[in-house]
């Protein structure tokens, strides 16, 4: 199928001048209101939906999102994001309520992997050190010796004695990835994310031809983000200007660099993000398929129940949480 690349160049430009619709500002002043009066913060992950995004105290990847659970001075957390992370902001701060607005925002990347899956490797590999990627269960994670996300991988991994062996879960692209930029050899579950594996080397090839000058913004749980290393290393396309980022690395990027044109293979919700915050770059999204419908499943009308009527509270049971959290704080202190 002929993939379309998406120019939000008009957005950039114009969005300063943009005026949100009646409804949506009514919505988004009950909702800062009712956050005001509940002594609530509200945490939205890169992927929502803008209104969600420009309602939240704090816009972020998965690291920077964690460690804002775990510093918040406030009594409650909304967490627009999926379920896993509404459970690591539970597990890394236990005194708050932790609220998602609707239980249907799942993962399919966290759900390539449970508990009895995870003990049954182990076994097959008593010695080895394990490392998961964030998006798994809090179960998976209660298993696990750390964890990480795109923003600190490689750190994590590179923290880890040469001699020791590695299973890393669940997602392939990204071991795949990690393998190669720190030249270990770990055991790496084939899971994926459904949207991240939805962006493929076509695409790729396809937006490079379009925009020639354009810098390579790529997430590591992309298909194609191993072409990508090969590219780079083959000399086929400037080293420099291909930059295999997470979420947050990619807005830094983009503002360090102002005035320049970039190709962004993640999911479409990080566009506006860019857009609003490095309103002099040109962005084009590599493939406009990479919607996660599970992050779209938030709403302003969701997150106004759910501070209003306290929905849906995301608890993990003590001895769960004491065991992931272990392997969180390991990350975060990395
Ligand atoms: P980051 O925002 O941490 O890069 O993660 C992307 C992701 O897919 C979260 O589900
Ligand atoms: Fe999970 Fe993929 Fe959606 Fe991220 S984009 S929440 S990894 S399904």
């Amino acid at each position: 199928m002929a993939v379309e690349v998406i120019s939000l160049e008009a957005d950039a430009a114009t969005y300063a001048d943009r005026s949100v619709p009646r409804d949506i500002a009514k919505r988004s002043g009950e909702i800062r209101e009712l956050a005001r009066q509940r002594n609530a913060v509200i945490l939205a992950h890169n992927y929502q939906v803008p209104e969600v995004q420009d309602v939240a105290d704090y816009v972020g990847d998965s690291l920077g999102l964690s460690r804002q659970a775990a510093a918040a001075g406030a009594d409650m957390i909304v967490f627009c994001g999926v379920h896993f992370m509404a459970e690591t902001a539970a597990i890394l701060s236990p005194q708050k309520r932790v609220l998602i607005p609707d239980l249907e925002a799942g993962c399919s990347l966290a759900a390539t992997i449970n508990a009895e899956q995870l003990a049954a490797w182990k076994a097959e590999h008593p010695a080895a050190v394990v490392v998961s990627y964030v998006n798994t269960t809090a179960e998976v994670k209660a298993l696990s010796d750390y964890c990480c996300t795109s923003g600190n991988a490689e750190r994590v991994i590179r923290a880890i004695p040469e001699d020791r062996e590695i299973l890393f879960l669940p997602d392939m692209f990204l071991g795949t990835y990690l393998e190669k930029v720190t030249g270990r050899t770990m055991h790496v579950w084939p899971g994926e994310c459904h949207v991240h594996a939805g962006i493929r080397p076509p695409d790729i090839d396809r937006a490079r031809r379009e925009h020639g000058d354009a810098d390579l913004l790529v997430h590591p749980e992309c298909g194609c983000a191993s072409q990508c290393m090969y590219y780079k290393a083959n000399g086929d396309i400037d080293a420099d200007r291909t930059h295999i980022l997470s979420t947050e690395g990619m807005v830094r990027h983009a503002q360090e660099h102002p005035n320049r044109s970039f190709v962004v293979a993640t999911e479409l919700g990080i566009m506006h993000r860019l857009a609003k915050e490095a309103p002099q770059g040109r962005f084009y999204a590599a493939s406009e398929r990479a919607i996660c419908r599970y992050m779209k499943k938030i709403t302003l009308d969701k997150v106004l129940t759910s501070l209003r009527d306290d929905v849906f509270e995301v608890k993990v049971p003590q001895e769960v949480a004491d065991k992931a959290r272990l392997a969180i704080t390991r990350m975060v202190e990395i």
